[in-house]
């Protein structure tokens, strides 16, 4: 039973960084919240906080409504495994994995009790009476993992503890966590810059940019209805693409000049009311990998786009490219191929095709869009032009 509430957190360091900015967040009882975002963005530092191993500049840490800001770590029970976990080498599983009971003078038989449980619990009951030099990199993950998790702490913090593992294993890893969040039901706190581990792991997300909130919610809120376009472009990979384009027509009929050719982005008001606002003016369109598809023939609403890099992927295949300069035809002869690296990320676009797609780096393809699966933003601000209710419910 624990609820971490944290009411306009920040820290400033004495450099002079602010590097978590006024953030109010609740973690529920038995939640596993994912906080996402950059390097840098302030992660680490609001876990260290709420364990209470980094003094706070301003606001509350809350513990099942107790204001727990000022007390000592050891006096919180939270678990937190690091970043960089070391354990220790001259000691065996068992012996790293009570440590921290030993060190409260945890009665012996209950010690070995919750050692043994837990071990078994990750599978490390076979590998008890081993050193880490002697166990792989997932086992001395699980190691570091069970250490945290003998004390039956109140609070789960994890920072990116599965950054040091090969791919396939941190995908097995990931829905071990899973199975034993669901089992443990521990309040949890998971770190993580990589948003498929958040995409995949939490019930809600909590994206941070430069130590500020941007939104909190489920996966599919944050996919489907991002409130900003940080947000977009972070959530889902490849990462959406962005134009500033210019908004034309009316409610019946919106269209956008995009690479030169003017196309009709369909029900564009109806499943974004507040786009009226911007009717005739400049906004940013946000469109996924997924938006675009191979048409068979360069024909008027298509984009005619010269592949910089084509990335096969087994199933599907992804096509990099810059917008075509407007009104270009790509296919006109003198037109000199650039590479990938030398096109600024910004301006480099991806579409996401089939697998059956013949594709050629710098031989011209037509690409339809899309457009009813756009999204819109602020210009400005970057705050997304909301949907509808029905548009969202619909998607
Ligand atoms: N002790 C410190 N003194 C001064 N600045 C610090 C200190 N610790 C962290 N910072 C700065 O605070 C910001 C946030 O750091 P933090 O470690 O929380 O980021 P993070 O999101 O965990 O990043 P990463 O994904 O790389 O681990 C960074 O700009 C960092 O340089
Ligand atoms: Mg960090």
């Amino acid at each position: 039973m624990s609820v971490v509430r944290l009411e306009h957190l920040t820290k400033v360091f004495a450099g002079g960084t602010k590097a978590v900015d006024d953030l109010s967040l609740m973690i529920g009882d038995g939640e596993f919240l994912v906080l996402v975002g950059p390097s840098g963005c302030g992660k680490s530092t609001v876990l260290r906080m709420i364990a209470g191993l980094e003094e706070v500049s301003s606001g509350d840490v809350l513990i099942d409504g107790e204001n727990v800001t000022n007390w000592a770590p050891k006096e919180r029970d939270i678990a937190m495994v690091f970043q960089n976990y070391a354990l220790y080498p001259h000691m065996t599983v068992r012996d790293n994995m009570g440590f921290a009971l030993r060190l409260r003078h945890t009665d012996k038989a209950e010690l070995r009790k919750n050692v043994n449980a837990t071990a078994e619990l990750l599978g490390l009951g076979e590998l008890l009476d081993r050193r880490p030099a002697a166990l792989s990199g997932g086992q001395r993950q699980r190691v570091a993992m069970g250490r945290a998790m003998v004390r039956r702490p109140r609070v789960f913090l994890l920072d990116e503890p599965l950054s040091n593992l090969d791919a396939k294993l941190r995908v097995s890893m990931r829905a071990e966590l899973a199975r034993l969040h669901q089992r443990y039901e521990v309040t949890t706190v998971y770190v993580t810059h990589d948003q498929v581990e958040a995409m995949t792991l939490g019930d809600r997300i909590a994206v941070l940019d430069k130590g500020r909130l941007q939104q909190v919610g489920s996966p599919d809120e944050l996919y489907q209805a991002p409130a900003n376009k940080f947000v977009a472009g972070f959530m889902g990979s490849p990462s959406m693409n962005f134009a500033t384009v210019q908004l034309r027509g009316d409610e019946d009929r919106t269209t956008v000049m995009l690479a030169g050719r003017e196309l009709e982005v369909p029900d564009a008001i109806r499943r974004h009311p507040a786009l009226v606002r911007y009717l005739g003016s400049i906004v940013v369109m946000g469109l996924r990998p997924a938006s675009f598809a191979v048409a068979t023939q360069p024909v008027a609403g298509t984009l005619p786009v010269v592949p910089l890099g084509v990335e096969s992927l087994g199933d599907e295949k992804h096509v990099l490219f810059r917008l075509p300069a407007n009104g270009a035809d790509a296919a006109a002869p003198g037109d000199v191929p650039v590479a990938v690296d030398d096109v600024a990320a910004t301006e480099l676009w991806t579409a996401k095709v089939g697998q059956r797609a013949q594709l050629a780096i710098g031989r011209p393809v037509p690409l339809t869009v899309d457009l009813s699966t756009a999204y819109f933003f602020d210009p400005d601000t970057g705050e997304a032009v909301p949907a509808g209710e029905r548009a969202v419910l619909a998607s």
